[in-house]
């Protein structure tokens, strides 16, 4: 078992990690406030190659493994949660999707310059009514000649308004259940797409989330995602490395909000010595970066078992719950640490604390993984 990080990984990691500091961090108080979606700095971010991470270079992507990503990830969620989900969303659930099962035809259209950062996409997955129960569709894409009719609404869409390629489930023939459902590839601009309010929301603040409706959308048969029927597998297997991702989000995001509470620690004086040297301090320090190496090491070896081809449901589900909690608690003990200052927003830590959140509820909440977990380790 080797612990180490290879070269090209440490170069990945820096790279993020420079592009965070000088790219993101300006204005990122302020984007939070104003909720404005990091549109320039996602554009660069697609220059540099990091929104099609994993994408074979003849799709126009970066063709680097997984543990890149969840290095880089992690660096790009220290200082912007909002822009790294925007990264998660394109790299996992859509890239990663098509690049995997959809056609030479699809891949050219539509991977191509989705991998190149020219535009960028969305999953439309969760309904009013179907947010963790996915199988209860109700968004219908029915049969009519060579194309599909699609009508519905998807609720709490990562990418809504900025994305203009959709990747859209649907329950195609209702009465079969999971088996009855299918995933499409659509255009926003596209008669019949109306773009819903942007919501407001607590963390990730800059990413736009809207929700989506179809009204007799007209979808070429060509525009679905293999055989007919295999839309819930596509949608689970799809979300299965989407929580890689957004572990590693989860993992940045306490992993900044750590150094913020590290740095402040040993600058703040408090009872006649820096506060860092006081025990009750010390403790929590401790626990913060023993958690955050848990969590590290399962995001890499969900990363690891993905890039050996091997079956990493299991171990991304655990990165992800452990991740998302270990963020939830970090965030509120560096608050804790930083005191007053923790409480207003020029010391990141009360926004990170607020971006943590999300991270137990979308592509998949917390009971949902350990729903995922516990059918493994019981099958
Ligand atoms: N890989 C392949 N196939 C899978 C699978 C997986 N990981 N998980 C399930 N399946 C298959 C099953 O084998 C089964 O197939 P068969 O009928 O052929 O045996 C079929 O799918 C149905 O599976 P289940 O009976 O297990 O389905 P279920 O209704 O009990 O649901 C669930 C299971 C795990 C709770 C699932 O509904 C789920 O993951 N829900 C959460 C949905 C989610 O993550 N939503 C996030 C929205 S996207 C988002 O948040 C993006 C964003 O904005 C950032």
């Amino acid at each position: 078992m080797n612990f180490q990080l290879t070269e090209e990984h440490l170069m990945i990691q820096k790279a993020a990690r420079d592009f965070a500091v000088s790219e993101l961090l300006p204005g990122v108080i302020e984007r939070d406030e104003q909720q404005q979606f990091p549109a320039e700095q996602i554009k660069k971010l697609g220059e540099l190659g990091f929104l099609g991470m994993m994408v074979d270079p003849k799709y126009g992507g970066s063709g680097m493994d997984t543990i890149s990503y969840v290095l880089a990830m992690e660096e790009i969620s220290k200082i912007d949660a909002s822009a790294s989900v925007v990264m998660s969303v394109n790299n996992s659930l859509v890239c990663w999707g098509l690049e995997t099962f959809g056609t030479e035809e699809q891949k050219q259209q539509y991977l191509v310059p989705l991998a190149k950062g020219e535009v960028i996409g969305a999953f439309l997955l969760s309904e009013p009514e179907a947010g963790s129960d996915a199988t209860s569709q109700r968004t219908t894409a029915l049969e009519d000649g060579d194309h599909y009719i699609l009508n519905g609404t998807k609720n709490w869409i990562t990418n809504g308004n900025s994305a203009s390629t959709y990747l859209v489930i649907a329950q195609t023939h209702p009465e079969l259940g999971s088996k009855g459902i299918n995933a499409f590839i659509v255009e926003k601009n596209w008669p019949g797409v109306t773009v819903g309010a942007k919501e407001n929301k607590l963390g990730i603040r800059g990413s736009d989330t809207h929700s989506i409706m179809f009204q007799d959308v007209k979808v070429p048969k060509a525009n679905r995602i293999g055989d007919d029927g295999f839309g819930f597998k596509f949608a689970m297997k799809t979300l299965g490395g989407g929580r890689i991702g957004i572990a590693s989000q989860a993992l940045g995001i306490a992993s900044g909000a750590y150094e913020l509470a590290l740095k402040y620690s040993k600058e703040r004086k408090a009872f006649g010595k820096e506060i860092s040297q006081h025990q009750a301090i010390q403790f929590k320090l401790a626990d913060m970066a023993t958690k955050i190496e848990c969590a590290r090491l399962l995001c890499l070896k969900a990363a690891w078992l993905k890039d050996q081809h091997e079956d990493y449901t299991l171990a991304g589900s655990m990165a992800k719950v452990f991740a998302s909690e270990t963020a939830m608690w970090v965030t509120t003990e560096a608050v804790q640490v930083h005191g007053g200052y923790g409480y207003v927003k020029e010391y990141h830590v009360e926004r990170l604390m607020r971006d943590a959140k999300i991270t137990q509820i979308y592509e998949g909440t917390s009971e949902v993984q350990r729903i995922v977990i516990a059918r493994s380790i019981l099958s």
